[in-house]
């Protein structure tokens, strides 16, 4: 089966060719430009979509070797993320699709990352347990198969990447967050300041709010207000470490939790955190430990990517599924997959 993938939720555009387990093409354009403004801008961002869309289509399919004729299924990502960045890749898709007579699959962004371990040469294996941290979500899961999701836990506020997006800002490390924050960690030490780890009444639930703040009131007292005085590079870092390292242990305790508490296969970690290599780390060594097979994919699938989104729909085709053109499912924000809760 060869299906066309596209993901235009927030401020990366991207087009895929995936032919059975093989991507053939995975083009993604980042809008570098919200940098001048601190954050993605959703109408700026919508905009950029529809200029790049029909070019990359275009070009995904030239380096994937392969015309529309060969397609045989069409996936876009229909929710969650901004909502006219969505529309823009969603009705592309939906439109080829008709007009070509293809099957057309709405895919829900987050289970695109949650089973993007698959892209890997070596897959996953169910049950299996996930970890997926991204910019607008961290959550622990079991997926016991394509279409049986049990949430362990999820964040009761701010997600991960959102975490070090703004504790970036509050630094002066500036946008995105995530690479800017790893980078200076990389300099400092991470045993410097001993910033808290949330203790939650839910066992599973993960909360970065409180070490937002924690970062924060550490700034206030040690540099005055951050936007005042820029902060010493050296405590700059040693900031950067401490604050990862306690991401990196809060994330890793829940998961250790879940291997003491369920019977897992293997274990995953997915989403645009995953890209943190001290999380990469820490999670193979949670692995080792407790001896199971663990699959991170490669940086391009971690992100933003169309490769994921077209495994998704064909996963979901193949576990028999079926969709239709007339039943709108935009914006589909809801998974229907998660068997005891929704997402
Ligand atoms: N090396 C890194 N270390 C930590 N965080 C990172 C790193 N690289 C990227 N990130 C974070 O990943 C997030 C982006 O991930 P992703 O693109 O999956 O999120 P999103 O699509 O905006 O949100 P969602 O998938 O929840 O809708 C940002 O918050 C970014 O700071
Ligand atoms: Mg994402």
């Amino acid at each position: 089966m060869t299906v066309l993938g596209i993901e235009s939720s927030c401020d990366e555009t991207s087009v895929a060719v995936l032919k059975d387990d093989l991507v053939l093409a995975n083009l993604i354009s980042s809008q570098d430009f919200h940098i001048n403004f601190g954050g993605v801008v959703p109408e700026l961002s919508s905009r950029a979509h529809i200029q790049i869309i029909t070019t990359l289509v275009k070009n995904a399919l030239a380096k994937a070797n392969c015309t529309l004729d060969e397609i045989d299924a069409i996936g876009a990502t229909a929710g969650p993320g901004l909502i006219g960045a969505l529309l823009v890749g969603y009705t592309f898709a939906r439109g080829l699709a008709f007009a070509k007579k293809k099957k057309f699959v709405p895919v829900n962004h987050i289970e695109g990352h949650i089973f993007s371990g698959f892209l890997s040469e070596d897959k996953p294996t169910f049950p299996l347990l996930v970890l997926a941290v991204s910019g607008g979500h961290t959550l622990l899961l079991i997926a016991k198969s394509f279409t049986e999701i049990i949430k362990l836990g999820s964040t009761i506020d701010d997600a991960a990447g959102e975490a070090f997006d703004k504790v970036a800002k509050m630094v002066g490390l500036g946008y995105p967050g995530g690479p800017k924050i790893q980078a200076a960690a990389e300099k400092g030490d991470k045993m410097k300041i001993p910033f808290p780890i949330a203790d939650l009444k839910g066992k599973y639930d993960f909360s970065f709010s409180g070490l937002k703040t924690s970062v924060l009131r550490y700034v206030q007292s040690a540099f005055g207000r951050p936007q005042n005085s820029p902060i010493p590079e050296a405590d700059l870092n040693d900031i950067a470490a401490s604050f990862q390292y306690a991401v990196v242990k809060a994330l890793l305790k829940k998961c250790e939790l879940a291997l003491k508490e369920f019977e897992i296969s293997s274990m995953s970690l997915v989403g645009g955190v995953a890209a943190n290599q001290e999380l990469r780390k820490a999670f193979l060594q949670l692995g080792e430990k407790y001896k199971k097979k663990v699959v991170i994919p490669k940086l391009e699938y971690c992100g933003d990517n169309a490769a994921m989104i077209a495994f998704r729909a064909q996963s979901l085709i193949n576990a028999g599924e079926s969709f239709s053109l007339e039943t709108d499912a935009f914006p589909n924000f809801s998974s229907k997959y998660f068997i005891n809760s929704t997402l």
